[in-house]
């Protein structure tokens, strides 16, 4: 959600920042002319746009007969090629002079650090999936992954791809109930965790919430756990079910050739929240998913050799898996993964980590952005960032002040800034800018990628007017969609494809998100429609949520909204009502929050609970989002009251309860 005060600096916003001279000369794509050139190619001929880049920048095994199979709303992409992203990624590289470059540099806490090249990146990676086949694991059965940010959370996501076997990642900031529910959604057969990681100084049992997750047959498809030893806690082991990961590697062959996979083999299930029900399994695919995260990486970051790239995301997002691990690394860069985070004992750990290592591309959230300004330009003013030349944005609306503020104390007033907007579901950047080509308007997204026909429409699917908002919809299929809702492609089919009805057989995409474009084609998006919450980056769904609420005994009712936060976005306010024993307290709401991290994990933990006798509700019973989320803001309820079933509540909890 963008704040009223977000969405009026956004359209006061008239400022333009030209690509510098220097960079654009040096770019892969130089100039206006030729972003203009590319899009109205791939805008004509799409298929023929995407096979050509297949063709020059992935290796095949066979290539492909068909480009694009597209019976609404499924899309084939590279129908019958034969590919492996693991191939990509490694194998690819070890024949060229990048056999010896760093392929992963790693920045661990406390003070660890270490760095894999291609080879030796490869060498782990065969090993991993030799064991993994020892342990049973067969092409198309799924693991999960529930790690920290270590190298071998890169590691587990090759050798699965390598062997053919679907990835599910899960954040490890989540709890043992959400991995249970995604282990069992998934079917996963294994899973890949640690002992413990580090967070803000402290450790997450990964291993004992994995116990948890799958206890007493909770997720019974779990034959297997692979242990990585990261933080040396004492863990309970069960014999025959779980496997320290550095004894069984150490036994395993190097040797193991990456499967031929067909293009449309699943790669991964990333579960995301939506609007309703329980989280989806987004189903990404090899071929498509391997051309769209590499040549995105490519144009919208302007890699080169000599680059040390850095993203922030943790691998159990999107954001991870497609520039973290596949989108860099099959571009054959150097790609940094820091399992630290800013906290009060360390905040300028980020200007520290590029100061290190010399980054010269930084990828990071506007969250974290807001939170830098508020502690001030002394901390990476201290250090030397000189070395950075390109800065990213992804997961929210960024204000413009924010915008501004990172061009110019982190990026010295001489790095483009590509703010880029995407989803889970889009697989990579949809709008974003190429760094030496589109002048950028802080605030916005810029234009869309090349052969991405996106668009601001109204829910027939017309386009509106220039600067009049709307909802943003994708016109035309590409490589990186998500092919399904894992075990529901009737969900996938009403949630994203017929919530703007198909005409004449035309499907249009509907993302979720509001936005606008201004006469010069560029879109400024405007954050969720749905009941979706933006929190710190992260996505939440309000009906997750309140489920996780009235899973206790004490709760009763819930609605949960979202309410703007200075730096997380958004913040999760629930109104609760109670069963009738129970009576408001403070000791309740916390208890309250824990239940929700417990159910869910901290990053569901709502800023804020009120009690309230009732909810507002229409008299055919729904509940009054809009009126919550004016109440939840401090704002003056406006609008039509007039379904409301008992003004009397709206008093109640104006009042707080
Ligand atoms: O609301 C948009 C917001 O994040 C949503 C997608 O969330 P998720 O699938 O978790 O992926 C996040 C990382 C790609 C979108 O529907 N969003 C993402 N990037 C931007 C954004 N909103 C505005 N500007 C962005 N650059």
């Amino acid at each position: 959600m963008v704040s009223e005060a977000t969405i009026e600096s956004i359209l006061q916003e008239k400022r333009l920042f030209d690509p510098p001279a220097e960079f654009s000369q040096q770019a892969h794509i130089k100039s206006q002319a030729e972003y203009e050139q590319l899009f109205e190619r791939a805008k004509a001929d799409p298929e023929k746009f995407w096979a050509e880049l297949a063709e020059q920048e992935l290796d095949w095994f066979q290539p492909w007969d068909t480009v694009l199979d597209w019976q609404p709303p499924f899309a084939q992409w590279f129908v019958n090629g034969k590919i492996n992203i693991s191939y990509n990624c490694l194998d690819r590289h070890l024949t060229t002079w990048r056999r010896n470059k760093a392929a992963l540099i790693w920045e661990g806490e406390p003070g660890d650090s270490r760095t894999l090249t291609y080879a030796q990146l490869h060498r782990e990676v065969c090993q991993a999936a030799n064991v993994l086949k020892q342990l049973g694991v067969k092409k198309g059965d799924v693991v999960g992954i529930y790690m920290p940010m270590i190298p071998e959370a890169a590691i587990a996501m090759l050798a699965c791809a390598r062997i053919g076997a679907p990835h599910t990642v899960v954040f490890g900031g989540f709890s043992a109930e959400a991995l249970r529910d995604r282990l069992v959604d998934g079917k996963a057969k294994l899973v890949i965790t640690a002992d413990g990681g580090w967070r803000k100084d402290a450790i997450v049992p990964l291993k004992e919430q994995v116990d948890k997750a799958i206890a007493n047959e909770a997720a019974p498809s779990v034959e297997n756990v692979l242990v990585v030893r990261r933080t040396a806690q004492e863990i309970a082991m069960q014999s025959g079910r779980d496997h320290w990961w550095h004894e069984c590697l150490k036994q395993a062959s190097a040797d193991c050739p990456a499967e031929p996979m067909d293009s449309e083999d699943m790669l991964f299930i990333l579960y995301t929240s939506g609007s309703t029900g329980k989280p989806k399994g987004v189903v990404h695919t090899t071929g498509g998913y391997n051309l769209y995260t590499h040549i995105t990486t490519k144009w919208v970051f302007d890699l080169r050799d000599t680059d040390v790239y850095w993203c922030t995301a943790d691998v159990g997002w999107i954001t991870g898996h497609s520039y973290i691990v596949y989108g860099p690394l099959s571009n054959g860069a150097t790609t940094l993964m820091y399992e630290g985070a800013p906290r009060p004992s360390n905040p300028g750990c980020f200007w520290d980590v590029i100061e290190k290592y010399g980054v010269t591309v930084f990828y990071t959230a506007p969250t974290a952005i807001r939170a830098f300004i508020k502690m001030g330009d002394q901390l990476p003013k201290a250090r030397n960032l000189s070395s950075l030349r390109l800065l990213g944005t992804v997961g929210e609306p960024i204000n413009p002040e924010s915008w501004v503020w990172y061009q110019q104390v982190i990026g010295g007033g001489r790095c483009p800034v590509v703010d880029t907007w995407w989803q889970t579901e889009t697989g990579g950047h949809m709008i974003t800018p190429l760094p030496g080509a589109v002048p950028t308007k802080p605030g916005s997204a810029t234009r869309p990628f090349p052969g991405i026909l996106a668009d601001v429409v109204d829910l027939e699917g017309n386009a509106v007017e220039d600067n009049q908002g709307g909802y943003l919809a994708v016109r035309y299929p590409w490589p990186g969609m998500m092919r399904t809702v894992f075990g529901d492609p009737d969900r996938f089919r009403r949630t994203y494809w017929e919530h703007i009805p198909p005409k004449d057989g035309k499907y249009v995409y509907f993302a979720g998100d509001g936005a606008r474009k201004d006469k010069e084609g560029y879109f400024w998006i405007m954050g969720r429609v749905d009941d979706v919450i933006n929190v710190a980056g992260h996505r939440l769904g309000t009906m997750e949520i309140e489920s996780a609420l009235v899973s206790h005994p004490a709760v009763a009712e819930a609605a949960v909204v979202g309410k703007p936060d200075e730096v997380k976005g958004s913040d999760v306010v629930a109104f609760v009502t109670l069963e009738g024993t129970y009576t408001p307290s403070d000791d309740l709401i916390k208890e309250l929050k824990k239940h929700v991290s417990q159910e869910i994990g901290a990053i569901a933990r709502p800023g804020e609970i009120r009690f309230s006798d009732a909810l507002p509700k229409t008299r055919s019973g729904k509940i009054m989002r809009r009126l919550l989320r004016s109440l939840a803001a401090g704002e003056e309820v406006t609008g039509d009251t007039s379904t409301l079933e008992d003004m009397g509540v709206l008093d109640k909890l104006r009042q707080g309860g």
